[in-house]
């Protein structure tokens, strides 16, 4: 019997939560949920974006499901005061999910929905995989009056288990993504990455690229990528562009993944969308897709999890669209079109 932690978070978390956890019910009769306050409604009820609680509930579950955190309520320069977001990475470091993976399906039915011209998404279908609890985001960050400094910090053995995610990864080639013509912590990156590959995953095609190309490929010729692999912040910028190629950054799931035997967190990779929430607008495909993740790679329910990405598929051939990708409908009405494709 399958254990869901869910944590619905802030802005339209909720609102994409809920219809998402109609569909699992449907699709796994059996698993149980178990739901928590997470992120800014954390801060307002506990004064913490996460309690001990909810993470050892995170760790006694077999996968869990979040919405989104944050917004301008707990949006704040005071390095003193709580925020939202330190409830997600303090989640990602816990559970020692290092691996996230982003991937950019763009659908045929949606090649017109984004602003991107259709010859140049054809055919275009890669991953990203982000580095998730390394780098400026978990280095030592100081703050005087006068000053302030973020650190980038990478150890190699940090290096190797996120580039062995994307070399077994990849179908047809892996595309490192650094900026080893500034940073010391991306020359040591691409340094360990090609001696891995050497000793290794040598029938893999490997190619570097610098973040600033990267960004302009991923714009100017995506389908040439297969899996790109990068650091942290990097990954973070560079799959917000990617969204654009399915469309609507309300398209794109995640999944993040800790060292076999720890729970996954699945997400969208958007965030908690303030200027909609409340109105009923929000895309909650993201959510789906990412529940389609967490049954592949959190559950192993890999029938399952291709139920729900087809059903997604079909309704947008149906003609589904939400307001960002071009249309009128609501969220509830692309779950209504979704639970019917099931
Ligand atoms: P955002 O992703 O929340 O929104 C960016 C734009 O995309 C907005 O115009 C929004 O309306 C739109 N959008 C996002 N998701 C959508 C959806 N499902 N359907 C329709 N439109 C959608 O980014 P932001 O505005 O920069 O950040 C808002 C808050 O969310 C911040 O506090 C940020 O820290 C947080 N955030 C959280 C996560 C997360 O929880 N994983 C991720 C990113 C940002
Ligand atoms: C994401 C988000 C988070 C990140 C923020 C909200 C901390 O943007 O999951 O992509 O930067 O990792
Ligand atoms: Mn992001």
């Amino acid at each position: 019997m399958p254990h869901i932690v869910t944590l619905p978070g802030d802005g339209i978390g909720p609102e994409i939560l809920a219809p998402t956890v109609e569909i699992l019910r449907e699709l796994v009769p059996d698993a149980t949920f178990e739901q928590h306050v997470f992120g800014g409604a954390s801060i307002d009820e506990h004064g913490t974006a996460m309690t001990d609680e909810v993470l050892e509930a995170m760790k006694r579950s077999d996968a869990v499901l979040l919405g989104a955190v944050g917004g301008p309520k707990w949006d704040t320069t005071d390095p003193n005061a709580p925020r939202p977001e330190q409830g997600l990475l303090g989640m990602r470091k816990e559970l020692g999910l290092f691996a996230n993976l982003r991937p950019v399906r763009p659908l045929e039915a949606l090649y017109d929905a984004s602003p991107l011209k259709r010859e140049g998404i054809e055919g275009t279908d890669l991953l990203v995989v982000r580095e998730l609890t390394g780098g400026i985001y978990f280095g030592e960050k100081t703050r005087t009056a006068t000053d302030a400094s973020d650190l980038c910090h990478y150890t190699v053995k940090e290096v190797e288990r996120i580039a062995r995610v994307a070399f077994k990864a990849a179908r047809t080639k892996v595309t490192s993504v650094d900026k080893a013509n500034v940073l010391e912590t991306s020359r040591q990156w691409r340094q360990t990455v090609h001696e891995l590959h050497a000793e290794e995953f040598s029938s893999v095609p490997l190619d570097d690229l610098l973040v600033d190309n990267a960004a302009m490929q991923l714009v100017a010729a995506p389908s040439d990528f297969d899996v790109i692999v990068t650091e942290n912040l990097f990954g973070d910028i560079l799959s917000d562009i990617a969204a654009m190629l399915t469309g609507s950054i309300g398209m794109l799931p995640s999944a993040s993944l800790g060292e076999d035997g720890t729970p996954g967190v699945f997400e969208p990779v958007h965030g908690s969308a303030p200027d909609i929430a409340g109105t009923g607008a929000a895309n909650p495909l993201a959510t789906f897709l990412s529940a389609a993740l967490l049954l592949r790679h959190g559950l192993g329910l890999q029938d399952e999890a291709r139920t729900l990405e087809s059903a997604v598929d079909q309704a947008l051939t149906q003609g589904l669209r939400t307001r960002d990708l071009g249309g009128t409908a609501s969220t509830a009405e692309a779950t209504a079109a979704v639970l019917a494709n099931l």
